[in-house]
């Protein structure tokens, strides 16, 4: 088959928001582009979607205070947030089924395992200041956090087991979307510095503030418009070249020769295109200590918001049930002329996603309705549309949210994150500091890459 032959400044490989944020950044400072894009569509981990009549936030949908950047880009596109709806009282299930309401972000477990969760909630903010986000490879006792698991860590600081096991979902199920004990502290401070400390991780309503009217899949759509035909679909990147000079980058129909290429993809993913000359020993080794969380993003669309009928404001949590944590997902007919349905998103993670998935869809249908009903009673098992978002099996995702590094691995190999190996970058959101995972983290690095690469043109 013949090449199209293509000259760049700068080729991108991934339409995500690193890959779009680069791009836009390298045009802005006068430089040639190219993204290349294996999706039909750009977005990435960002995808809003109709799914039987219902659109639907399959992906990435909540920005919190702390996200500037994507703040910034959404405001430059002209783009609208409103605040995810939060009237009303919260639910929380014990471990013996007692459902519980409550307001604030405190789970109500009982004075004692309260006072406990504060405890070590301080601590860990202490740990993750000091630690931070950018660099915690280099805090002075990196090695001793990254060789004990969270779940260990915690068995350390208590024996409050209500309080472990909550605090634990704060970062495991509801972040790294991995089994506590299968990553270090130092992962969890990382995770904990990179959205401002601990604190903010407990506070849903920080954590989960506002959404984009349209959804916002509308942020790499609106950067996408403005980059063109610059953009190129359906075009997954085979083979990195690199002859010192200039780099090649091939798909089956184009050949893009360049003087940078930025690869803006998870870190899972790197490997599946071939590399001349091979990267380094360490590299290769970095990537196979990073893997993605497996999460199952459930859309679960009613007539109508019912639970807003029992003053409930459709948040909730329990480290016990198959679903962790639940919100009301309803789009804002007010900012958004769209669906007027009432609709719960909720989250299974880790072991409970593994379990599920052994099973029939309509038994894993039922497994996940039964938990939605502990939060919000009966009528939670016959929603109007269902849907699982399924990131583990899109062939370029593998997993959701993000990429994390399993224990000792982030104190090994972090320095080696964001280093260039010739002519090639790396931006993702995975391998960000600040906003480590998200969206934000994804344009902040995206774009600090491009003006690296600009200013080394
Ligand atoms: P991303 O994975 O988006 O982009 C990489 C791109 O590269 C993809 O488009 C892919 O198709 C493409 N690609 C892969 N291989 C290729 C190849 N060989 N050649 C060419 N292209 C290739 N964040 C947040 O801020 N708020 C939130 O509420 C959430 N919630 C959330 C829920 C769910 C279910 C998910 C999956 C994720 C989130 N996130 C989130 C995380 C957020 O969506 C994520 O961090 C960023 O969108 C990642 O953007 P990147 O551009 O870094 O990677």
């Amino acid at each position: 088959m013949t090449q199209e032959h293509i000259t760049r400044d700068v080729a991108i490989i991934g339409a995500g928001a690193s890959g779009l944020s680069a791009a836009t950044t390298l045009r802005a400072l006068g430089h040639s582009v190219i993204v290349l894009e294996a999706r039909d569509r750009v977005g990435g981990r960002l995808w809003t979607n109709t799914i039987n009549g219902a659109p639907l936030e399959i992906g990435g949908q909540w920005i919190s205070p702390d996200q500037d950047v994507l703040k910034a880009v959404v405001a430059d596109l002209g783009l609208s947030t409103y605040s995810r709806y939060r009237e009303g009282e919260n639910v929380y299930v014990a471990e013996d089924g007692t459902r519980t309401l409550f307001t604030g972000d405190i789970f109500p477990v009982g004075q004692k395992s309260e006072a406990e969760i504060i405890r070590l909630i301080a601590l860990l903010d202490e740990l993750a200041g000091e630690v931070g986000c950018e660099s915690p490879w280099t805090h002075p006792r990196a090695e001793e956090f990254d060789a004990i698991a969270f779940t260990q860590w915690l068995a350390e600081q208590s024996d409050d087991r209500v309080a472990k096991d909550n605090v634990a979902l704060f970062v495991g199920p509801a972040m790294l979307t991995k089994p506590a004990y299968s990553f270090s502290l130092l992962q969890a401070l990382l995770m904990a510095a990179s959205a401002g400390g601990f604190s903010s991780l407990v506070d849903a309503d920080f954590m989960l503030d506002r959404r984009v009217v349209g959804g916002l899949q509308s942020v790499p759509l609106g950067l996408a418009a403005r980059l063109g035909d610059d953009v190129r679909l359906n075009q997954p990147v085979r083979h990195v070249r690199d002859n010192g000079a200039r780099v090649t980058v091939s798909t089956d129909d184009v050949e893009v020769t360049a003087h940078r290429v930025i690869v803006a993809l998870p870190p899972n993913l790197v490997n599946r295109m071939s590399f001349a000359p091979a990267l380094p020993r360490l590299r290769q080794q970095m990537l196979q200590h990073q893997s993605f969380g497996f999460v199952i993003k459930v859309h679960a669309v009613y007539s109508r918001p019912f639970w807003r009928d029992a003053g409930l404001s459709g948040t909730a949590f329990s480290p016990y049930q198959i679903v962790h944590e639940a919100y009301d997902n309803t789009w804002n007919v007010d900012a958004d002329t769209q669906d007027t349905r009432g609709t719960l998103v909720g989250f299974v993670s880790d072991v409970h996603a593994d379990r599920l998935f052994r099973f029939s869809a309509e038994e894993r249908q039922h497994q996940i309705l039964e938990s939605l009903s502990a939060y919000y009673g009966a009528e939670a098992m016959t929603p109007e549309v269902y849907y699982e978002s399924d990131w583990a099996a899109e062939e370029w995702t593998g997993g959701a949210y993000a990429a994390s590094f399993d224990i000792g691995g982030l104190a090994r190999y972090g320095r080696d994150l964001r280093v260039p190996v010739g002519n090639i970058r790396f931006a993702s959101s995975d391998i960000a500091g600040h906003g480590y995972q998200h969206v934000d983290g994804a344009l902040r690095i995206g774009r600090d890459t491009a003006q690296e690469v600009a200013a080394s043109l």
